[in-house]
């Protein structure tokens, strides 16, 4: 009910934003602790994780259209886009389009949609070193990753390594992707991967984005 959502804590504790644009400015990243409403990151859990048991999502790959590729040397996650079918998703996905709002007040980013997927990691699993778009091409500006997984042990493994933009060689933060933690980068600049999990690591990647064809260049279909 529409009105449970009105009820229900802020889906991305208000507090974190102004630090969250702060750092998107002076440093083009941000990571926070206890972001994400714990209920919320429970709920969302226990929904990818069904979906994971009933072979539901669909392995990732790279690049495209047609470049897509399924590639298990850089990628081993499997993922389903979000739809709106549960409340929890439709929380996630409001809470989401006041931080466009907000990024779009503060930085002028024009950001005007947003995309985003489950993403589960069987054990082992891993997302080598990349961007998350390319300079030039009119798409993914800013990416979004909320993280679900309740009591992740210090040797989980699965931790997001981000990179600085312009020494790429040097690493800059660490992300455990415990629930309630939430990362924030600029999309066309800012290298990262995920470290090898030892456990079944649960996440949402997200990405705002600007009208795709600007600049004449029509990004194709996922
Ligand atoms: C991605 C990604 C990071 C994470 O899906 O592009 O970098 O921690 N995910 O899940
Ligand atoms: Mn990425």
């Amino acid at each position: 009910m529409e009105s449970a959502i009105l009820n229900a804590p802020p889906a991305l504790a208000p507090a974190a934003l102004p630090r969250l644009i702060d750092a998107l400015v002076e440093q083009g990243w941000y990571v926070g602790e206890d972001v994400l409403d714990a209920a919320l990151c429970q709920e969302l859990h226990a929904e990818l994780m069904a979906r994971a048991e009933h072979d539901a999502l669909v392995a990732a790959g790279i690049g495209r259209g047609e470049e897509h590729a399924l590639r298990r040397d850089i990628r081993g996650d499997a993922i389903q886009w979000l739809d709106r079918e549960s409340q929890a998703q439709r929380r996630y996905l409001a809470a989401m389009g006041e931080l466009q709002q907000a990024l779009n007040q503060a930085l002028f980013l024009g950001l005007f949609e947003y995309e985003a997927h489950f993403a589960h990691y069987p054990p082992g699993a891993f997302y080598r070193r990349h961007l998350d778009s390319f300079r030039g091409r009119a798409n993914r500006v800013v990416s979004t990753v909320g993280y679900l997984n309740p009591n992740w042990p210090a040797d989980g493994g699965g931790e997001m390594v981000i990179f600085d933009a312009i020494d790429p060689a040097r690493e800059v933060a660490r992300v455990r992707p415990e629930a309630g933690h939430f990362a924030c980068f600029l999309s066309e600049t800012v290298p990262h991967e995920v470290l090898p999990t030892r456990l079944p690591r649960a996440s949402i990647a997200g990405w705002f984005r600007r009208n795709a064809s600007l600049g004449g260049l029509v990004d194709p279909a996922r």
